[in-house]
C-alpha cells in the first residue's frame, strides 16, 4: 500500500488529516481520528469503470433530458426531494436513533413499490421477521417489497445487480461490511468504502439507493457527516421521540432546493404526512400570555407557527435562558434589546422560549413576535388573539423588513387573522380583510399590543407636561 493511500479521517466531521493527532484539526473533537484504509485495487477499479481514455463533449451536445423521477404517494416526500426520487441517485437519511428513520423509509419503500415495481429493503439492524412485522403493522406490506436481512455488502450488491429493483434501501450504512475493506462495520473506512461502492452501483444501474445513517452524540461509530460530500442528497429527520411531529429536511440536494421541508406525524400505526401543517401546528391557539403567532416561511411555503415564551423572576443569582427550536444567541439579543430599548425589565428574569409543535424557526422574522411573547409573559397580558406579528429586530430596537410579506399575510388572512403587526412601509397592499399595524421600533410595538390590555393598569395616558 502506498504511503499516500493511508490517511486519518474524523468520525464526527469527516475531515481528513495526514497525521494522527488526539484532536481533530477541523472540528476540534477529541479522539475521533481513525486510520482510513482504502480497499485493495480501488483505484484500478475506478479507472476500469470509466472505460478507456476520457473524451470531452461540447456542452451544447450534453444530454440534458432528465430521466423521469420516481414520484411517491406523499407530496411531503416529493417536495422535500425536489420532485421525487432521481434515478441512479444516492441519498442519505440521517437522524438520531429512534427518531423514525426505518419507519419513514418503510412507508417510502412501499410507495415506491406501488409506483415503480419491486423495492429492496436491506436491513442490517433487524431480522426479516421484525421488518416484516413492522410492514404489516404500518399496513404497507405488498409483494413488491423485497426484504433482505444482510450485512455483507457483496451479497447486497449481488442482489441489486440480479434483481434490478426500482429502489433500494440500506438500513443502516453503519451495519454494512465490505469484505474487501479490512475494518470493522461502523468504522470510517468501512462506512466510506461501503457507501462509495453503493454509489458506483447506483450510477451504473440507475437504481436509486437510500442509506440510513445514525447520528450519534458520542461518536462511537462514524457519523453521517463522513458521507455528506459523497452522496447526492442528505435528508435529516428531526423531532423529539415523545412528540408527534417529525420534520424531514433536505440538508444537501443536488436535484432540488435545500429550503423545503416535509412534515409528518408519528402515530401508533406508523407515520402520516401532514398536508396542512398550519392547522396542526397552530392547533388550539388561544389568547394566553406568552404566545405570539408568526407567519413563517419554510422554503416556498408559508406556515403559521406559535412562538411561546415564559419570563419570570429568577430564583437563582444568575437568570436562566433556554430555547427549544430557536437560536439561543438570538434570544439573548432579543432579551437585551427589550430590556434596553423597550423598558421591559429582564435582567432578573429567567426566559424560556419555544416553538409549538417541535418545529425549528431560525429566520429573523421571528424576532419581533418572540420579543412580544416575552413581554406578554412577563406582564402576564395576552396579545390580541387575531393578530400575527412579523419583523426582524436591530440592536437599536429598530424593526426591520423581512422578505415575502405578501405570502405571509395571505396565509394569515386565509386562517382568519384580521390584524398584522409589520415593519413600517413593508406592505403596500394587504390582503382583503387584513388591517396593518405598522411599527418602527420595538418599544412602540410593545406599547401598541400590550398597553391598555393590562387589566390592573389604566390605559396609557399622555405624559403630564
Ligand atoms: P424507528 O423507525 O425504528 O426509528 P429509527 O430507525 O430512526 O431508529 O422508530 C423509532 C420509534 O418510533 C420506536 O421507538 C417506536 C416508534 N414507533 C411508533 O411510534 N409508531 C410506529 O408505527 C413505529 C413503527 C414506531
Ligand atoms: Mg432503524
Amino acid at each position: 500500500m502506498s504511503k499516500s493511500s493511508v490517511a486519518f479521517v474524523c468520525r464526527e466531521c469527516g475531515g481528513e488529516s495526514i497525521r494522527w493527532s488526539g484532536q481533530c484539526p477541523h472540528c476540534r473533537a477529541w479522539n475521533t481520528l481513525e486510520e482510513f484504509r482504502a480497499p485493495r485495487g480501488a483505484g484500478q477499479e475506478a479507472r476500469r469503470a470509466a472505460g478507456g481514455p476520457a473524451r470531452p463533449v461540447p456542452i451544447t451536445e450534453v444530454d440534458v433530458s432528465a430521466a423521469p423521477r420516481l414520484v411517491l404517494a406523499w407530496d411531503e416526500l416529493n417536495r422535500t426531494l425536489g420532485g421525487g426520487v432521481v434515478p441512479g441517485s444516492l441519498l442519505l437519511l440521517a437522524g438520531e436513533p429512534g427518531v423514525g428513520k426505518s419507519t419513514l423509509l418503510m412507508h417510502l419503500a412501499a410507495q415506491a413499490a406501488l409506483a415503480g415495481g419491486r423495492v429492496l429493503y436491506t436491513s442490517g439492524e433487524e431480522s426479516a421477521q421484525q421488518v416484516g412485522m413492522r410492514a404489516r403493522r404500518l399496513g404497507v406490506a405488498t409483494p413488491g417489497l423485497l426484504m433482505l436481512a444482510e450485512t455483507d455488502l457483496d451479497a447486497v450488491v449481488g442482489v441489486i445487480e440480479r434483481e434490478t429493483p426500482a429502489l433500494v434501501i440500506v438500513d443502516s450504512i453503519q451495519t454494512m461490511h465490505d469484505p474487501a475493506v479490512e475494518a470493522t462495520p461502523g468504522s470510517v473506512s468501512q462506512v466510506r468504502e461501503s457507501a462509495a461502492r453503493l454509489l458506483r452501483v447506483a450510477k451504473a444501474s440507475g437504481v436509486p439507493v437510500f442509506l440510513v445513517g445514525h447520528v450519534t452524540k458520542e461518536g462511537a461509530i462514524a457519523g453521517p457527516r463522513v458521507l455528506e460530500h459523497m452522496v447526492d442528497t442528505v435528508l435529516s429527520l428531526e423531532g423529539e421521540r415523545g412528540q408527534e411531529f417529525r420534520i424531514l429536511r433536505a440538508v444537501k440536494n443536488r436535484f432540488g432546493s435545500t429550503e423545503e421541508i416535509g412534515i409528518f406525524s408519528m402515530g401508533e400505526d406508523g407515520m402520516a404526512e401532514v398536508r396542512d401543517p398550519t392547522t396542526v401546528l397552530l392547533g388550539d391557539h388561544r389568547a394566553v400570555p406568552g404566545t405570539a403567532v408568526l407567519p413563517a416561511m419554510e422554503g416556498s411555503r408559508p406556515l403559521l407557527v406559535e412562538l411561546q415564551a415564559l419570563a419570570a423572576t429568577t430564583q437563582y443569582g444568575l437568570p436562566r435562558r433556554a430555547v427549544n427550536g430557536l437560536d439561543l444567541n438570538r434570544l439573548h439579543m432579543i432579551v437585551a434589546v427589550l430590556d434596553k430599548r423597550a423598558g421591559v425589565e429582564l435582567k432578573q428574569a429567567d426566559v424560556y422560549a419555544n416553538v409549538a409543535g417541535g418545529l425549528r424557526i431560525v429566520e429573523p422574522a421571528a424576532d419581533l413576535p418572540l420579543a412580544l411573547a416575552i413581554a406578554s409573559s412577563l406582564r402576564d397580558v395576552p396579545l390580541p388573539v387575531e393578530t400575527v406579528v412579523i419583523g426582524e429586530l436591530g440592536l437599536a430596537g429598530d424593526v426591520r423588513r423581512v422578505g415575502r410579506m405578501e405570502r405571509r399575510l395571505q396565509e394569515a388572512a386565509r386562517r382568519g387573522f384580521t390584524h398584522a403587526m409589520v415593519p413600517r412601509g413593508s406592505v403596500t397592499a394587504p390582503p382583503p380583510g387584513m388591517a396593518l399595524i405598522e411599527v418602527r421600533e420595538v418599544g412602540e410595538a410593545v406599547d401598541l399590543l400590550l398597553r391598555g390590555r393590562e387589566a390592573a393598569r389604566p390605559a396609557s395616558q399622555p405624559a403630564a407636561n
